[in-house]
């Protein structure tokens, strides 16, 4: 009754035969994706919550007798709610598996060979999203405005002044000010709950658009089954209903396993950082800024040069060039990595020795470069650590390598493929 009321005015049955009957492949690794979907509808109903108890402000008021900034007070409001500290939570560790799943998703687009032509620009998109989504997350340190934001986000401070030529400039527009300024604060959140999220809603439903356009990539098996030789072009379950069944439970699922951690594992404890003190503090970022705070722990703090009157600085060399750098390398491998025909079915990594051990050797640049984070843990000199970062890069490129090239070689393509 309803439906048909809603289809005489909505036509909701020619949006169902146009899209509810798309097919999606069925493997589960295609389900990153939208684990980070999910992820981020958590982020913004909870964000909501957050929002209206949130006081995006630096002035001192009252809490149990001592003068604290109002941002810090009004979290800490928060956590004495009841379920306060659970929503809270809940955000914060949304926010981690939201970056966790999209790395995930990255590296199975890069490992299947899923962002060569016609899916290029999706895999643009895509390095857009993971950067748009570490703004976030680092945008939303300094909110709380504990000890522990404002020592976190000083560093990045330093590393957004280190740019050369237009560091100046950068960093006042970013924090607005020299840090920590009273702007700093609204500034930040302004990024946080406005223009960032509709940036990622944006670029999300934009990525989809495309993904529903060119349709996914499927297995490599699927070239051998008889719909694909009557020419269907991709075989799957229809998002309506059997994907949908999937889709809902994978979000239950990621529900009761987000409350699960935010009831039993503390996270962000600002109560024990306490509010911001002249006292200097040793503190290490979330795992996804350790490579870069790992690599800045590797230059040489004198590794000063000047070109055409911009100062190259450690923090520039750490905290600018080396992602910038990473971030190139993952935008240009579509364009270097390019099939002359547009490649519908994904490739088995254990068949591609060249890209798959790069990948490799990737992964234990971000690993090394993490470790480096700790070396005040673990004693190790600088100048050590850098040889041991290189020695395993080049370990796990050359071994990787080797191995898959014998590995490869030694059955006919093809036979291997599981998918
Ligand atoms: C907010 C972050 C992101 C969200 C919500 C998202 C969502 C999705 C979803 C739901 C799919 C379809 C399922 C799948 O193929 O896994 C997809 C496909 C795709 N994504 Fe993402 N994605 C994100 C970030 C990225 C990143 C970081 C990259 C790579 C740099 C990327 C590149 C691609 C490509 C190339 C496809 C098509 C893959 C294929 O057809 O096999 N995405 N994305």
């Amino acid at each position: 009754m309803i439906s048909k009321w809603l289809d005489e005015r909505l036509e909701l049955q020619k949006f169902k035969d146009k899209f509810l009957t798309k097919t999606f492949p069925t493997h589960p690794s295609f389900l990153f994706g939208e684990i980070a979907l999910f992820s981020f509808i958590t982020l913004v109903i909870t964000g909501i919550f957050l929002g209206f108890l949130y006081e995006p402000s630096i002035g001192k008021v009252s809490l149990f007798g001592a003068m604290v900034p109002a941002a810090y007070a009004s979290v800490v409001r928060i956590d004495l709610l009841p379920m306060g500290i659970i929503i809270r939570r809940i955000h914060h560790w949304s926010a981690m598996i939201m970056i966790a799943s999209i790395i995930a998703h990255l590296a199975r687009v890069y490992f299947t060979s899923a962002y060569r032509k016609p899916r290029e620009i999706n895999w643009l998109i895509g390095l857009g999203l993971l950067g748009i989504t570490l703004g976030a997350a680092f945008t939303g340190y300094l909110l709380p405005y504990s000890q522990f934001s404002v020592t976190a986000t000083s560093i990045a401070y330093y590393i957004t002044e280190s740019v050369p030529w237009i560091g100046d400039w950068l960093a006042r527009l970013i924090f607005a000010g020299e840090f920590p300024a009273h702007a700093t604060v609204p500034r930040f959140f302004f990024l946080h709950v406005m223009l960032i999220p509709v940036l990622l809603l944006s670029l999300i439903g934009l990525h989809l658009l495309i993904l529903v356009k060119q349709k996914h990539t499927e297995p490599g098996a699927n070239r051998n089954r008889k719909e694909a030789q009557a020419g269907r072009r991709l075989i799957g379950i229809p998002v309506w209903p059997e994907q949908n069944y999937i889709s809902v439970s994978l979000f239950l699922f990621l529900m009761f396993v987000v409350v699960l951690m935010a009831t039993y594992i503390p996270l962000n404890p600002i109560e024990l950082y306490g509010p911001p003190s002249p006292e200097a503090t040793v503190m290490r970022p979330d795992w996804y800024f350790l490579p870069i705070y790992g690599f800045l722990k590797l230059i040489p703090g004198d590794l000063s040069f000047t070109i055409a009157g911009g100062k190259i600085s450690p923090e520039a060399i750490g905290g600018v060039f080396f992602p910038g750098f990473l971030v190139m390398l993952l935008a240009a491998i579509p364009f270097l990595d390019r099939p002359k025909e547009p490649q519908n079915y994904i490739e088995n990594p254990l068949h591609r020795p060249f890209m798959t051990s790069l990948g490799i050797a990737g992964a234990t640049l971000l690993f090394m470069t993490t470790l480096s984070g700790y070396i005040d843990v673990f004693h190790i000199a600088p100048s050590a650590m850098a040889i041991y970062v290189i020695v395993a890069i080049a370990a796990a490129w050359v071994i990787s390598y080797l191995l898959l090239r014998i590995y490869s070689r030694s059955g006919k393509k093809g036979e291997h493929v599981k998918n």
